[in-house]
């Protein structure tokens, strides 16, 4: 488990969106949401996050679960 409280809040256009590629980004467009939005992804979160944890998304490669977990705690975040 991650320590949040030492840890700086995450913010979605210098953490997270450079976490979703160009191609994921396109790709995703046609499904109708927009990885590189901040509303969007949270709007999205569970499906996302389950998409993720699932290994199911990105269709070419599961990411580590760490990476899932920066995502994470920037939604918990609940701002940004
Ligand atoms: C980090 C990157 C990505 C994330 C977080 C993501 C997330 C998701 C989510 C949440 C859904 C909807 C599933 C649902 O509502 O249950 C979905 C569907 C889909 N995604 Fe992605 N996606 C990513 C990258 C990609 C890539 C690279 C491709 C392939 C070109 C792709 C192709 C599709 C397709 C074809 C669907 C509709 C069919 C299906 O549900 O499997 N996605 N994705």
């Amino acid at each position: 488990m991650n320590d949040v409280t030492n840890e700086a809040p995450l913010q979605f256009e210098s953490d997270i969106k450079p976490l979703f590629r160009e191609r994921d980004r396109d790709a995703m467009l046609r499904f109708h949401f927009d990885l590189w939005s901040a509303g969007d992804v949270r709007g999205h979160s569970a499906a996302v996050v389950r998409r993720l944890r699932q290994g199911t998304m990105p269709c070419d490669g599961a990411w580590p679960p760490d990476r899932i977990d920066v995502l994470e705690r920037w939604l918990a975040q609940g701002e940004n």
